[in-house]
């Protein structure tokens, strides 16, 4: 059998990205645009993104910061709250500018201190959303001191997400960045067509392990937290399976390395500029190249409902292991690249 050297797909799309404001918008926009034509943006800004005026200006200056000649299209999202008005989000979904609005509970992750405490308070604006067909994304972790870190997603489903979906039925789900074989079980099980998730490349590779031992790694923390193994090993399965209810979300999140290497470092793995190569990787791996358009370039657009793109990426490996510089400088400070810890031979043709 011949090796595979070239793999040419449909320009891939990031259903779940991090590109924050200023400075940092500016250093890392432009590794997100290099490989993908469109991305789900996160609103966990300071302060939030919450109305479809905040999302107008985030949009305007996210491709005011774009380099000329690159092209980009961003997939705006609404950040929840107890106050949210079901008649903004419908006007924001109407015009075309917002395509999903994000759960956090509150205190889940990056500045989610604005999120969704009492659930009943923002039943109309599911109803709302469930009505028009726009999805809501959710990170799906639960907050309770009482619950082990490790534990967080599963407990989220059983107590939030599967309770939240059975008031409202109609309603389109996204679980973000699912980390564990619970969620994939879930998302797996579930008949309704109304549900996917999101997978991100840095899962796929590394586990609990990677942050802990042998010293702690904080460039490896990001939330959810890595789980153990078989967790892994069951996202892997999800992504390269071919079922299109997965689909590939980076969640690259990127902090100054001041940030990440702090008494209480910031979580987030910042992976746009090796994704790409990091899932040829994983994907050959799993015997599943051809696997990959469909989770980075088909999948997603399917399930938000939006066209594939028209252009192609082409993906080539090769003889020798592709090196990336460890950190890229932004006008915020140094953010580290995530390192996989192994070789790769799968580079973007550029
Ligand atoms: C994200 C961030 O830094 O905004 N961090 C992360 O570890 N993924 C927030 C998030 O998606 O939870
Ligand atoms: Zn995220």
């Amino acid at each position: 059998m011949t090796q595979t050297t070239s793999l040419t797909i449909i320009r891939p799309d990031d259903w779940h990205l991090h590109l924050r404001d200023g400075a940092m918008l500016e250093g890392v926009l432009p590794h997100s645009a290099a490989h993908f034509a469109r991305a789900i943006i996160m609103p966990n800004l300071v302060p939030p993104v919450v109305t479809g005026a905040h999302a107008a200006a985030y949009r305007d200056r996210i491709l005011a910061a774009l380099p000329a000649g690159m092209s980009f299209e961003p997939l705006m999202t609404l950040y929840l709250t107890e106050a949210t008005d079901p008649d903004d989000v419908e006007a924001a979904h109407a015009s075309g500018l917002v395509k999903a609005v994000k759960l956090y509970p509150a205190g889940a992750t990056t500045n989610s201190q604005s999120g969704v405490k009492d659930f009943g308070k923002v039943q109309a604006v599911l109803e709302r959303m469930a009505g028009i067909g726009l999805p809501l994304c959710v990170h799906g972790e639960v907050t309770a001191s009482d619950i082990d870190i490790f534990d967080r997603e599963a407990v989220f489903i059983e107590r939030v997400l599967d309770p939240l979906r059975r008031r409202v039925p109609e309603l389109k789900v996204v679980m973000e960045h699912v980390t564990t074989e619970d969620a994939v079980q879930y998302v797996a099980a579930d008949t309704s067509s109304r549900l996917g998730a999101t997978v991100t490349t840095h899962h796929l590779i590394i586990n609990r392990n990677h942050i802990l031992a042998g010293g702690i790694r904080p460039h490896y923390y990001c939330l959810p937290v890595a789980k153990r193994e078989k967790h892994r090993l069951a996202l892997r399965a999800a992504a390269t399976g071919g079922d299109g209810r997965f689909f590939l979300g980076t969640d690259s999140a990127p902090h100054t390395d001041p940030a990440k290497l702090s008494e209480c470092g910031c979580a987030g793995c910042f992976t746009a500029p090796n994704t790409m190569g990091l899932l040829a990787h994983v994907f050959e791996e799993e015997g599943a190249l051809d696997r990959l358009e469909g989770f980075a370039s088909r999948q997603g657009p399917a399930f938000y409902g939006l066209p594939v793109n028209t252009q192609t990426m082409t993906l080539v490996k090769q003889d020798h292991p592709v090196s990336h510089p460890a950190k890229i400088e932004t006008g915020a400070g140094p953010v580290t690249v995530f390192d996989p810890g192994f070789e790769v031979f799968w580079q973007v043709q550029g």
